[in-house]
């Protein structure tokens, strides 16, 4: 489908990137060729989203916990990601996208973290398309800080206890200025959330599929935005109460 017409286009989809060891092990070839398919495979919804009008694209390329992973594959994940910045850079902000990295970049090798900065600077004032990356990233993570930075402007007499509410919450988190996500997907067979976007996910869409992902092209993708197009987002309330209100599904109430 290219003209997608009949669907309800989400503003934001967040994306867990799953199987791409599976792909390559079904194939008799290295885990890094899976990766690298991946990676290929990210340009391609990219340009779907840019396609459809979806406004932010959310893609988790590396959590806090895949340190744990062997080193080589640890230093060839952070190597792909440097690479796909660096040759890709130029078609991004070519093509509007606005490019930002979320997530502790601390622990990352210098060349990786200038490439980052380089590129988010570049891209700052693009609005075809958001693209964030979540790079050693994890929920539990994004909540820690966000606590860490209210308690700091609470010592400081810039906030009292008072006034923190969801809001302030939220905008002390990753993704603060952005809608939060309408649909999560993730491929690779596996149905949990694996400390991704742990608040922004709350009234998300969650779709999930055995597809591994560098098999997760256009095809797929439409076919998971057909679905999200068909379910009814009810924000706590009833579905007697959207249908009353004429609130079409999946749009926000
Ligand atoms: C999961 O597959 C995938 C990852 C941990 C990394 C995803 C990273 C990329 C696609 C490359 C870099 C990203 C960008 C944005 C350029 P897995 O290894 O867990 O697969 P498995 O579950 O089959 O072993």
């Amino acid at each position: 489908m290219t003209e997608a017409t009949d669907i309800t286009v989400p503003q934001h989809v967040a994306i867990i990137m799953d199987g791409n060891g599976r792909w390559a092990s079904r194939r008799q070839l290295p885990r890094v060729a899976g990766h690298r398919a991946g990676v290929e495979n990210v340009k391609v919804i990219i340009e779907r989203c840019g396609q459809l009008g979806i406004q932010c694209l959310t893609l988790f390329a590396f959590s806090s916990e895949n340190w744990r992973r062997p080193t080589t594959e640890v230093e060839l994940l952070l190597e792909l990601f440097s690479l796909a910045l660096e040759e890709e850079l130029e078609r991004l902000h070519d093509n509007g996208v606005c490019l930002q990295v979320i997530g502790d970049r601390e622990g990352f090798p210098d060349k990786l973290k200038t490439r980052i900065e380089q590129a988010e600077d570049l891209t700052r004032s693009n609005d075809a398309l958001n693209l964030i990356i979540a790079a050693n990233y994890g929920g539990r993570w994004d909540v820690t800080e966000a606590t860490r930075r209210i308690a700091a402007a609470v010592a400081v007499g810039k906030l009292s206890p008072d006034e923190i509410t969801e809001d302030t919450i939220s905008k002390y988190l990753c993704l603060t200025q952005l809608p939060e996500p309408d649909l999560f997907i993730r491929s690779g067979g596996e149905q949990r959330i694996s400390n991704y976007l742990l608040w922004q996910l709350a009234y998300t869409e969650l779709y999930f599929t055995d597809c591994f992902w560098p098999d997760f092209g256009t095809t797929e993708f439409d076919r998971a935005l057909e679905r999200y197009s068909v379910r009814q987002r009810r924000f706590g309330m009833t579905g007697d109460q959207i249908e009353l209100a004429n609130i079409p599904a999946s749009s926000i109430a």
